[in-house]
């Protein structure tokens, strides 16, 4: 029990991984109670991770009866909250535009954007690069992605940051980015320039195509999945580096590291902590341990990714290690979509930022660090980084 209080503890977001251990090496997967009274299950080990994520008697697909009826139809519609057969038809119909050569179109943008955002700190002493880098690039990279015209995207920010964090206004900023939505495609229906919007708007499959309520339901989608993560993707890969000053000239000697390097930040700091709910539809057995059915489930990939029955030395910072095959981006017919995106982004970021900044440094003890909270994100709130060595 006071295992599982450890979850909701203060110090867990700075340290998950000695509680994660625990519950791991106790079993494959533990009912826990929040501290507002919800009960769900965390699983914990790779197998079982994996397991879960693909078996179709879990499903996505949860009641929003308490949601207005607009905002119901542009979630409801979401693949990422469908099983199939719905998930596999927007699935596939979204993966006709949202195609690798679309996200590879990107790279000079993505390019210019990382210089651009570096260029603005490039004379500061000390900078915070969560609030400089980690944040805005992926932001302005899905709105490229998307179409919204940059004179727009300020009041976009501001209801996407109220999405990612919660809380009271959630609703709120929810219905004003629905609005914004489907003002922006009847644009694009009128007048289409080369953005996914645009290209998924006229997009016809076997005579099959996205309805507006989905065309909305999926910009937003994209917003909220494809924001946070990558920013902690980013941070985590700074911040690591930072502690790993071995890894760290080997990647400034062979910049073709790089890609191998972000993989390893995955996999050990996975960005999005657990995977989202799925509900029991019957009794699903992990091992010695079986979840009853109707019962909310999170995989804790975090957890799964350092499963010693899996990874050798999971604790080890270890880019070239033979055993890859983390659960970071999910696994089955839900895994991300823009993964091949994160990554180019992350590893563009991290190449920039340490070629342009080689002698940076992080200027915080690691106990003083501030880490996002909940147990869903696994990322810095920010991470203040010295650009040139302090004097003798
Ligand atoms: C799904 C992680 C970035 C779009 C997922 C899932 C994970 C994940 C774990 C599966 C969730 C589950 O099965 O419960 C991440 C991480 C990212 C990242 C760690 C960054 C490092 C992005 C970006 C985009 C994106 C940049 C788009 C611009 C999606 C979509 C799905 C998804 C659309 C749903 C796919 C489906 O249901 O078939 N992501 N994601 N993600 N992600 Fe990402």
């Amino acid at each position: 029990e006071a295992l599982r209080m450890a979850l909701f503890d203060d110090a867990y977001p700075a340290n998950p991984h000695p509680a994660l251990a625990e519950l791991r090496q106790a079993g494959p997967a533990h009912r826990v109670t929040s501290p507002a009274g919800i009960p769900f299950w965390l699983v914990t080990r790779w197998d079982e991770a994996r397991l879960v994520l693909t078996d179709p008697s879990l499903s996505k697909q949860q009641p929003m009866d308490g949601l207005p009826p607009q905002l119901r139809s542009a979630l409801t519609t979401q693949m990422l909250l469908r099983d199939p057969p719905d998930h596999t038809r927007l699935r596939r119909l979204v993966s006709a535009g949202f195609t690798p050569r679309r996200t590879e179109a990107l790279r000079p943008r993505i390019e210019q954007l990382t210089d651009r955002l570096i260029d603005a700190f490039a004379a500061d002493a000390e900078v915070d690069v969560i609030d400089r880098l980690a944040v805005p690039l992926p932001f302005e990279v899905i709105c490229e992605l998307l179409g919204i015209p940059p004179a727009e995207r300020g009041p976009f920010r501001a209801w996407s940051d109220t999405i990612i964090v919660g809380g009271a206004d959630l609703v709120e900023a929810l219905s004003q980015s629905v609005a914004y939505f489907r003002d922006l495609l009847t644009r694009k229906r009128a007048r289409p320039a080369d953005d996914l919007l645009s290209a998924l708007a006229v997009i016809v499959d076997d005579g099959d195509r996205l309805t507006d309520d989905e065309l909305v339901g999926m910009a937003l989608l994209l917003v909220v999945a494809g924001h946070e993560t990558t920013a902690n993707l980013i941070g985590n890969t700074v911040h690591l580096l930072s502690r790993h000053p071995s890894q760290r000239s080997r990647m400034r000697d062979d910049p073709d590291l790089v890609p191998a390097v972000v993989e390893e930040v995955l996999r050990m700091a996975s960005p999005s902590a657990t995977s989202t709910y799925r509900v029991t539809t019957r009794p699903v057995t992990l091992g010695d341990t079986t979840i009853p059915a109707g019962e909310q489930v999170l995989v804790s990939l975090l957890a799964a990714n350092r499963d010693p029955r899996r990874f050798t030395d999971p604790g080890t910072f270890d880019p070239a290690r033979p055993d890859s095959g983390h659960l970071a981006f999910g696994h089955g017919i839900h895994f991300c979509l823009g993964a091949p995106l994160a990554r180019m982004e992350a590893q563009i970021a991290v190449r920039r930022l340490f070629a342009r900044h080689p002698d940076l440094e992080v200027t915080t003890a690691p106990q003083e660090l501030r880490w996002r909270t909940g147990l869903l994100m696994h990322g810095l709130r920010s991470l203040p980084i010295r650009l040139r060595p302090s004097d003798p």
